[in-house]
């Protein structure tokens, strides 16, 4: 059992939630994820490692209330126990395997939406501890719903941040600041970093391939068993087919097919979508066809 060590709302519908589970945290790396299940006969919730630490054996996950697991979620206090916490998944990001003197060379901005706050935060922090400065785009529907402003700030060189409404900061979408602070010559940014909705990160990268400017996205499509078996996050990378839970969830952002992966994300709700995908993609639907029954 995983206990709850703290928790608290970060914003209307969103939570932030210290697990107990020592050997993650121990491996675990950014830009990584857990698959959280709140009892024997749970939903798998893939949810990005927002923190790690390593001495308390604590991991830190920030999610928004979503559909009927996630809604449950929010309701487990500081106390209880989650009956499963697998991780780390997937793989760390790619920062974490550069060259540190490299690193410090580059201009780096990450592009953050809505909770996708909580993926680019623990990637910043890392930067931050090995001496790289980042700076950071936050952007959401309004004030109220930003989250991790004071930890954001504590560890990027700028903080940015976008509203929709223009209740603070930026009035406007994050890809218009970030045009913005492109266009600006003094930032010469020449690493994007975008994580948050698949529509979001899809605009960012069409303007940076335009600009020339390296790119990478986090995706996170439908998962369900988290190994690649079921085939589920199944994603098209320039010519190549990927799984995100093990060969992402980062990808290059000029070579992902995004508008595949969102009409993937709509017929994976039903079973008429899953048959059609399976239909569509022979073999390669479950990962060279294991039979495993995919979400069974
Ligand atoms: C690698 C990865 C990291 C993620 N990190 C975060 C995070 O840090 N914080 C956060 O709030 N959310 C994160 N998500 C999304 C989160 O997993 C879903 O919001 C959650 O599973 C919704 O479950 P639900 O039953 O409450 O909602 P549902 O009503 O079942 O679904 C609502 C929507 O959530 C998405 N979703 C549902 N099931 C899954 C699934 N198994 N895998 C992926 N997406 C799903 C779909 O877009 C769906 O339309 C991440 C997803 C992935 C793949
Ligand atoms: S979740 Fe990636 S293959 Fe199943």
């Amino acid at each position: 059992m995983y206990k709850i060590v703290a928790k608290r709302v970060v914003a209307p519908n969103i939570y932030l939630m210290d697990v107990e589970a020592p050997r993650v945290a121990k491996s675990s790396y950014p830009g990584q994820f857990v698959i959280v299940k709140m009892d024997e006969k749970g939903e798998r919730i893939p949810l990005t490692i927002c923190d790690i630490d390593k001495e308390r054996g604590t991991i830190t996950i920030v999610f928004q209330t979503m559909g009927a697991s996630t809604k449950r979620m929010a309701e487990y206090e500081a106390g209880d126990c989650f009956a499963d916490f697998v991780g780390p998944l997937g793989q760390p990001s790619e920062l974490v395997h550069e060259d540190i003197e490299e690193l410090k060379k580059k201009k780096i901005i990450f592009v953050a939406g809505g909770v996708g706050a909580a993926p680019v935060y623990p990637q910043v922090k890392w930067l931050h501890e090995h001496g790289v400065q980042a700076d950071v785009i936050v952007g959401c529907k309004s004030k109220d719903m930003l989250i991790l402003e004071d930890e954001m700030k504590a560890v990027a060189g700028n903080l940015f941040v976008a509203t929709d409404d223009g209740s603070y900061g930026y009035k406007g979408f994050v890809t218009d600041l970030l045009k913005e602070k492109v266009e600006d010559e003094k930032m010469g940014y020449d690493l994007v970093i975008a994580i948050g909705p698949m529509i979001m990160m899809k605009f960012v990268a069409k303007y940076t391939k335009e600009q020339g400017i390296q790119t990478i996205v986090s995706l996170n499509p439908i998962m369900v068993d988290g190994t690649g078996m079921c085939g589920a996050c199944r994603v098209t990378i320039g010519d190549e087919v990927k799984f995100a839970c093990v060969d992402g969830p980062e990808f290059d952002g000029h070579l992902v097919d995004f508008d595949e992966s969102m009409r993937r994300q709509t017929l994976y709700k039903t079973e008429e979508g899953k048959k059609l995908l399976e239909f569509e993609e022979g073999d390669t639907h479950h990962h060279g066809g294991c039979g495993c029954g995919g979400d069974k």
